[in-house]
């Protein structure tokens, strides 16, 4: 069979690197999560006390940084120069900061190329906000996750309480919102669905459910 490529997008916590990881599992193909060098450029960038307004500094700053996604037990490691920065990336701090990081055109520029090479190839899942309209136009399959704000924030608070601290929900509805509001809003490549994009609304469905129906539309296009 080919091996296709695969874009996921999708607001905040709607479920994709959850379903990407499985897909990817499932189909022997390479995972690919870009909101996670998203954040290990915004967790840089934190640790060098530098602006996450400032697009320049943090085009500089991502220009001599080393970012590799390892494939791992969890999932995917994120090692940057050298350091694994898997849990750091995921802090309160690096999820209130990372929309601003990804507003910068350059910064995108920069993303997207990594991006694409990391795509040469093989079979990939890639998971994002832009795959399908801008880093990946020619997916073979594009997916557009969401599910109700509601949804998003309980899946969340139920994971964190899993990870052992507890975070208010509505305290997470907001973030997320936020967040949503953020990217959707932002000049350079926004959340948007693909035209050609198959919209799934996981509101009341399975991980299951949701990873097969992928499953089965990936074949289709094999
Ligand atoms: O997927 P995750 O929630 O980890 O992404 C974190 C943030 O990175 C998003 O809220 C968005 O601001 C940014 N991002 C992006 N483009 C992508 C992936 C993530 O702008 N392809």
């Amino acid at each position: 069979a080919l091996e296709i490529k695969i874009a996921i997008d999708g607001p905040a916590a709607a479920g994709k690197s959850t379903i990407a990881k499985i897909t990817a599992e499932k189909l022997g193909y390479t995972y690919i999560d870009t909101g996670a060098m998203y954040r290990a450029l915004t967790h840089k960038a934190l640790v060098h006390n530098i602006n996450t307004r400032n697009g320049q500094e943090l085009e500089k700053l991502l220009e001599e940084t080393e970012i590799v996604l390892r494939p791992s037990i969890n999932g995917q490691a994120v090692i940057v120069d050298g350091k694994d920065v898997t849990e750091d990336i995921r802090s309160q701090l690096v999820t209130a900061s990372v929309s601003s990081v990804a507003t910068h055109m350059g910064v995108r520029q920069l993303m997207v190329d990594k991006q694409r090479i990391l795509a040469i190839g093989a079979g990939v899942v890639m998971d994002g906000r832009d795959i399908g309209t801008a880093v990946l136009p020619d997916a073979e399959l594009k997916i557009f996750m969401t599910a109700s704000v509601e949804e998003r924030a309980m899946r969340r608070h139920i994971e964190n309480e899993k990870r052992g601290f507890t975070t208010s929900l509505e305290q997470l509805k907001a973030e997320i919102a936020e967040r949503d509001r953020a990217d959707s809003e932002r000049e350079v490549s926004p959340l948007r669905q693909a035209e050609d994009a198959v919209l799934i609304d996981t509101t009341s469905m399975s991980i299951t459910d949701v990873a097969e129906k992928i499953s089965e539309l990936a074949e289709k296009r094999m």
